[in-house]
């Protein structure tokens, strides 16, 4: 495995291989590798010969410099999980490197990037469309993959290669869970104690929903208030949001559901580390196309 810091030395990489006839899977991170990132990569390596995963933690993409300073840096472990799954190239760019004096050029998925995360961390998106598209002229793959929990982004990502022709394929890959089904995430080493346990109320809020729905439920804000109740019932929960929405456009649902139906949560606890400051965890889940009228319960 290569450790690559220098663009322009991955670019010589991706170029030689695929002069070679090889395919090259990207899997863009912010490192704090855990088995989600771990499924990234072996659907990458199942895609192509040679794989690369970056391990930036992009600084354009926060809204607070704390929320930048306290994200989890693994340098270390990450190098040795990446070696242990069989990456070819760890892409570690300087920030410099990817930001150079001066710069000026972003990338604004405008339509896309405004609900949801994008109206709590405005700006957000605008950091993961230019960082990504950064990473996609380094490594010059065939394939990048990217985790379905992240919906909003990935369909961002999506919008943003077919607008701007970067002739890549985007792959979404399944949320990996842990037993008690919370979605995995390097934020989640702030959750301690009771907030841990508690953080299992959105992918109950998820379920609640999605039964729901089989059950005959088919109106927006009959769902969107199944999942807030669910997650109520965690006190330490403050809810962000819980909305539907059309999984295609991400545009709020108002009229009774008559095919599938994006549920999207985010919600926050207390952090570990205390001092009142919160973790932010999101999930969604694509909603079942409710049965006919004649066969509801
Ligand atoms: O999902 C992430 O970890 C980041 O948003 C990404 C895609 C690596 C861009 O910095």
């Amino acid at each position: 495995m290569e450790i690559v810091h220098d663009t322009a030395a991955l670019q010589a990489r991706a170029d030689e291989a695929r002069a070679d006839g090889k395919r090259i899977a990207l899997v863009p991170t912010m490192g704090a590798l855990h088995a989600g990132h771990l499924a990234l990569v072996e659907a990458g390596r199942a895609l192509a010969e040679r794989v690369c995963v970056s391990i930036f933690v992009n600084p354009t993409q926060f809204n607070a410099a704390a929320d930048l300073a306290a994200y989890p840096r693994t340098w270390e472990a990450d190098l040795a999980a990446c070696r242990e799954a069989g990456v070819d190239w760890v892409f570690a760019p300087e920030p410099e490197g990817l930001y150079p004096e001066g710069f000026q050029t972003w990338v604004d998925v405008s339509e896309l990037s405004e609900p949801l995360c994008g109206a709590t961390r405005p700006g957000h998106f605008r950091g993961v469309a230019t960082v990504v598209s950064k990473l996609l002229l380094a490594a010059k793959p065939h394939v990048a993959l990217f985790g379905e929990k992240d919906f909003q982004q990935l369909a961002v990502i999506r919008r943003m290669s077919r607008d701007l022709g970067f002739g890549v394929e985007i792959v979404g890959v399944p949320t990996v869970r842990e037993a008690d089904g919370l979605a995995l995430s390097s934020r989640n080493v702030h959750l301690a104690g009771e907030a841990r346990s508690q953080a299992t109320a959105l992918v109950r809020a998820l379920d609640a929903a999605e039964a729901a729905v089989l059950a005959g439920e088919v109106r927006p804000e009959a769902l969107e208030e199944i999942a807030r109740e669910e997650i109520g019932k965690a006190p330490l929960a403050e809810i962000d949001y819980a909305e539907l929405r059309e999984p295609e456009n991400l545009r709020r649902l108002r009229a009774p559901l008559d095919g599938l139906s994006l549920l999207a949560l985010a919600v926050f606890f207390p952090r570990a580390s205390g001092a009142g400051e919160t973790v932010r965890l999101i999930d969604n889940r694509v909603l079942p196309k409710p049965l006919p009228q004649e066969e509801r319960t």
